[in-house]
């Protein structure tokens, strides 16, 4: 055991990110990183990390890198197939242009007034002058509800795919215990039998919503295999993501009470906190690329079939892109190039739609709430790859 420790005490400074006091904290082990250059070796064999701006964007818009290697390596499991996510083209182009429509300019306008209307009536729950649980009364469900609606999940169906929708985004950060995938796999098979249904009842009775292009591109765009990991992919970006965009950008105001101010003295600041809080603290803070040849990146070979892992939370705190990085500051000008939503062909189909519904939501609740502070300790989720807390206990 003690062996085992000391390896992970050593070496490549992610394989302390899990670790107390770490993962409350993991930016000082990206300094570490990036301190050792621009590309270093993995904990892993065939695996290689960065923290540096220009080399992680780089490794992500460069065609030589994939997210699955040559021989269908790579994906997570079998069990929990992501899609696009996991593809390379043309397939992944193929199933990136059945999904756009529902993400577009035109589409975003569309959803502005209904987010709007469920944010005030999430906020209208919230106990005036008592502590209440933010995540949970307001930044959870706001997105759940966006994307149900966008999918085209009927009010009837809603506590059961919320249900089955929290148990499969657990399952991202990889299945922890033997409950925990017994969970997850009853999730999916529920999830499977309730799109089946509704893709039925949409082919039959076309509606203004995602399932029914998906039904009407059934066996031609898009093979009816592919259907379930796609609405899957969706449900999942949709229910762990801007949760805690939400999330960690209250946290972040609530901890910088000049910033809070800003916010609340002008709202139309709300927008660039949710730039900053992407950069700053982003809900996503790794992702990775697999050498599809031989590969040159900062002046070193990556093998074809070798991993880089590009620590995006890192990137977005390198001084080489951002001045004072560490700074939680909402009137930076220099933010824009951060990495949050990723870089190249995977770059995020729903990023307008998350800012959107980030913007919003900061918006009314520096609008309802200006007396707003934290209550109560914060306590962080034990997730790596997802960033943002448990719960945020505050007082309105
Ligand atoms: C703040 C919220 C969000 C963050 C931080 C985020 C982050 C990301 C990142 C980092 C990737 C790319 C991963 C990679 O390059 O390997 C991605 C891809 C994706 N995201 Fe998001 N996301 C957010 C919200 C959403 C929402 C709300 C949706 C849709 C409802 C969505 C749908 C997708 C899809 C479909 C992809 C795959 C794109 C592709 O492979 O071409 N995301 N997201």
């Amino acid at each position: 055991m003690k062996v085992q420790v000391d390896a992970r005490l050593r070496g490549d400074p992610l394989a302390r990110v899990g670790l107390t006091p770490w993962h409350n904290d993991p930016y000082p082990l990206y300094d570490q990183v990036r301190e050792r250059g621009p590309l270093s070796r993995g904990r892993l064999p065939g695996t290689w990390v960065t923290a540096t701006h220009a080399v992680c964007k780089d490794v992500l818009k460069n065609r030589d890198f994939g997210t699955v290697g040559r021989e269908g390596v790579g994906r997570e499991s079998e069990e929990f197939d992501l899609s696009m996510l996991e593809q390379n083209p043309p397939d992944h182009t193929r199933l990136r242009r059945v999904a756009a429509p529902a993400f577009t300019p035109r589409r975003m306008a569309s959803y502005e007034t209904s987010i709007g209307k469920t944010v005030h009536a999430l906020l209208d729950q919230a106990p005036a002058g008592e502590v209440f649980d933010l995540q949970r009364t307001v930044s959870a469900p706001l997105p759940i509800t966006v994307i149900s609606d966008l999918l085209g999940i009927p009010d009837a169906d809603a506590d059961r795919f919320t249900r089955y929708g929290t148990a499969l985004g657990k399952a991202l950060d990889g299945i922890k215990s033997m409950r925990h995938a017994h969970q997850a796999y009853g999730a999916k098979l529920a999830l499977a039998r309730m799109f089946s249904r509704l893709l039925e009842q949409r082919a039959a009775d076309p509606r203004d919503d995602l399932l029914s292009v998906l039904a009407a591109e059934r066996g031609e765009t898009i093979r009816p295999e592919e259907i379930l990991p796609l609405c899957q992919l969706l449900l999942v970006a949709g229910f762990e993501t801007t949760v805690n965009l939400i999330g960690n950008a209250v946290h972040a105001l609530l901890r910088h009470p000049d910033q809070w101010q800003l916010l609340v003295d002008d709202p139309t600041l709300a927008g660039a906190v949710v730039e900053e809080t992407l950069r700053w603290d982003p809900p996503i803070q790794f992702t990775s690329r697999v050498a599809m040849r031989d590969v040159e990146v900062a002046n070193t070979v990556v093998k074809q079939g070798y991993w880089v892992v590009t620590a995006l939370g890192g990137a977005n705190r390198d001084p080489a892109e951002f001045s004072r990085p560490n700074d939680f500051d909402i009137t930076r000008t220099d933010g824009g190039d951060h990495l949050a939503f990723s870089s190249g062909i995977h770059y995020c189909l729903g990023a307008g739609l998350a800012r959107l519904e980030g913007e919003i939501a900061l918006r009314a609740i520096a609008e309802r709430m200006p007396t707003l502070q934290l209550a109560g300790k914060v306590p962080m989720r034990r997730t790596t790859t997802i960033r943002g807390v448990r719960a945020l206990p505050v007082r309105g």
